[in-house]
């Protein structure tokens, strides 16, 4: 892989994982156009290589913005596309609210759907083209707490394994890599406590953007990030019910971290 003849789109570049990848893309050569809303971070990220980095802010659940998106793509001629914007709101399903559901469906699969198909036509085009789909170990893992952000990453794990499939007598490449807990914005405090109070690892930002460019650069498929989650997933794809066993004796420790505070606590 020659980063420097790249020309990358990144979504949700503004996010923890998302401002690591354009650190290290910039630093490889490649070209970058970078999304996501929060502008100061993304005119910070642009201040790295002002030369190589183009920023927009965009909502990618809106159709105008992804319309914005895609002129831009088409300007800067985009051979890769890294789809790394994520939504998650951690809570007992029961709890939630329409609006927290609907907007990690909206985004984390009906945009990042829309806006891959939208430039589909623009990597067809190219002799070598990527999507890279950042998925989760809870696309694998149905895990309380987590039901409806589960529900999307699943989504997207199927979206990315079919897409593959259709695309495998063309030029461009679908990796789907499924990052465990990792310190960003995206988790809340309390998400935070139950994987302190599970003993769960967290990654930095940092490597997972490292294992994300690997991932690229050994031209994996599909890869799961992080011991022993890789495990987790394959027991729980052949052997499901010692999983809900062992995530029933959690459940107690997991209700009360994920259960909504009451207003006098
Ligand atoms: N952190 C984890 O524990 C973890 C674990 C496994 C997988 N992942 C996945 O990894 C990816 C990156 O996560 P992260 O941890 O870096 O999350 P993050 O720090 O919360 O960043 C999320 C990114 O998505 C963008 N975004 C949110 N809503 C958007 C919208 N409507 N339109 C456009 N952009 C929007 C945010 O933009 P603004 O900030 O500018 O609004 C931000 O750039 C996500 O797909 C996530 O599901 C994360």
């Amino acid at each position: 892989m020659r980063w420097s003849d790249r020309r990358i789109l990144i979504t949700g570049a503004s996010g923890g994982i998302g401002r690591e990848l354009v650190t290290l893309l910039a630093q490889r050569g490649a070209r970058l156009l970078i999304v996501g809303r929060n502008a100061s971070v993304m005119k910070e990220l642009t201040a790295l290589e002002p030369e190589r980095i183009r920023a927009l802010s965009a909502d990618l659940t809106t159709r105008e913005d992804r319309r914005r998106v895609l002129e831009a793509a088409d300007d800067v001629r985009i051979d890769m596309l890294i789809n790394a914007a994520g939504v998650n709101h951690f809570g007992l399903f029961d709890e939630q609210s329409p609006a927290a559901i609907s907007s990690m469906v909206d985004l984390n699969v009906t945009a990042t759907l829309l806006l891959t198909q939208a430039l589909l036509p623009r990597l067809l085009h190219e002799n070598s083209a990527w999507i890279v789909n950042l998925g989760s170990a809870f696309g694998a893992i149905g895990h309380p707490g987590y039901t409806a952000y589960c529900t999307t990453k699943f989504a997207l794990r199927g979206f990315s394994q079919a897409l593959r499939r259709e695309l495998a007598d063309t030029p461009v490449h679908v990796l789907h890599i499924s990052p465990r807990a990792t310190r960003t914005g995206m988790n809340s405090d309390r998400a935070n406590a139950l994987n302190t109070a599970q003993g769960n690892h967290v990654d930095e930002p940092a490597r997972v953007a490292a294992s994300v460019i690997r991932g690229i650069e050994t031209r994996a498929r599909d890869r799961q990030l992080g011991w022993p989650e890789c495990l987790l997933v394959r027991l729980n794809g052949i052997l499901p019910g010692i999983v809900d066993r062992a995530l029933k004796k959690r459940l107690p420790t997991i209700q009360q971290h994920a259960r909504r505070p009451s207003p006098s606590s």
